[in-house]
């Protein structure tokens, strides 16, 4: 069965782990460190705080932003439910906002109809490797907490994703386009930001107790791995597009909607999610097609589980339920082989020439 997703686990990051349990400073250290500047250096930022899961950055964002009970913060529904858990963790109120169908992310129109005097803040996930529409969002005048969990190398209007935000968060999960196993990011321009994550993470050997503060620290054998990714992330992303434009042309003219790539955008394609309109008006037809690709040794998934407006239980969010009705992820990772990748190609053509 070819995965939904597989990491790019290479001898290069093998040996970066070998060399750090040499080194027997295992816990967070120096790599760490190097990790940080890696990726602060990637966005043009001047720093990061590295932390345990892309989930526990957003968390620590907002508390850096001293977000907490009675505020409200944006973000739209059809996400993973880690920006929703990260907001209620910290006691605010999440504001959901329904998505631009074409793009899969916040509809800035229907962002600025949510915003109310109480609003601190917007988590702006780029979703699937496609950045949001920074351009208008930051018309709101609300401080964005840009989610690049899973967009990394993306630009709006040759601005890079993730380094517009006051904070940027990213994660290092297992099936990310870098990986580290687990572990996450934040980055920032604003050094006090970053001073106050910090003391959110770790809380030994400091003159007074952070409120807030626990531990969350990324260690030296996950970073190594980050970091040998990260040395690998162009050629990644350049295989990635290179991958896409495969399926593109396998798909050209069946009647289905792949992925848009907005004037003035690059997409790095987290995910190649098409969108089967025909599906709109079914509950569940996703349900098939996915057993059949699976019949053909291929596993793809629905790219967004749940809309958190469903977990709420509240209702006007079309855009976000035609997408969970009618998206559908194709495997797309840089380690699928040519044969991989034709069979792929083979089962795109069967289903829907
Ligand atoms: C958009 C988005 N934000 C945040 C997260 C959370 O990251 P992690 O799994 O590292 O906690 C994910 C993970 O799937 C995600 O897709």
């Amino acid at each position: 069965m070819i995965p939904h997703s597989r990491p790019a686990i290479e001898t290069a990051d093998i040996r970066a782990v070998t060399e750090v349990l040499h080194s027997r400073r295992i816990a967070q250290g120096g790599v760490v460190e190097q990790f940080e500047h890696g990726m602060a250096a990637y966005f043009g930022l001047p720093g990061g705080v590295a932390v345990t899961s892309g989930t526990a950055a957003l968390e620590v964002a907002l508390r850096a932003l001293d977000i907490g009970s009675g505020d409200e913060v944006l973000l739209p529904s059809y996400v993973c439910a880690a920006p929703l858990l990260a907001i209620q963790r910290v006691g605010a109120i999440p504001r959901l906002v329904d998505i631009d169908l074409s793009s899969f992310n916040i509809d800035p129109s229907a962002a600025r109809q949510a915003l109310t005097p109480k609003a601190k803040a917007i988590i702006v996930p780029h979703l699937f490797g496609l950045s949001a529409d920074l351009t208008e969002l930051e018309a709101l005048g609300v401080p964005i907490i840009e989610d690049c969990a899973q967009t990394l190398g993306a630009t709006e209007q040759g601005r890079r994703a993730g380094s517009i935000g006051i904070l940027t968060v990213c994660s290092f999960y297992a099936t990310k386009l870098l990986c580290a196993g687990e572990g996450g990011m934040v980055l920032s321009r604003d050094e006090s930001l970053l001073e106050r994550v910090r003391r959110l993470r770790e809380y030994d050997e400091t003159p007074s107790l952070y409120p807030g503060s626990t531990n969350l620290k990324m260690t030296d054998l996950h970073a190594a791995i980050g970091l040998a990714q990260l040395e690998r992330l162009d050629s990644f992303l350049e295989r990635r597009r290179w991958l896409a434009e495969e399926y593109r042309a396998a798909l050209s003219g069946v009647g289905l909607v792949v992925p848009n790539v907005p004037t003035g955008h690059t997409h790095t394609y987290y995910r190649f999610v098409v969108r089967l309109p025909d599906l709109a008006s079914t509950a569940d037809g996703l349900h098939d097609i996915i057993g059949r690709f699976e019949v053909r040794g291929i596993q793809c998934r629905k790219p967004v589980f749940r809309s958190l407006h469903r977990y709420l239980e509240l209702d006007g969010f079309p855009f976000a339920e035609e997408a969970e009705r009618t998206a559908l992820s194709i495997p797309l990772f840089p380690a699928l082989t040519d044969e991989d990748t034709a069979q792929i190609l083979q089962a795109l053509r069967s289903e829907w020439s």
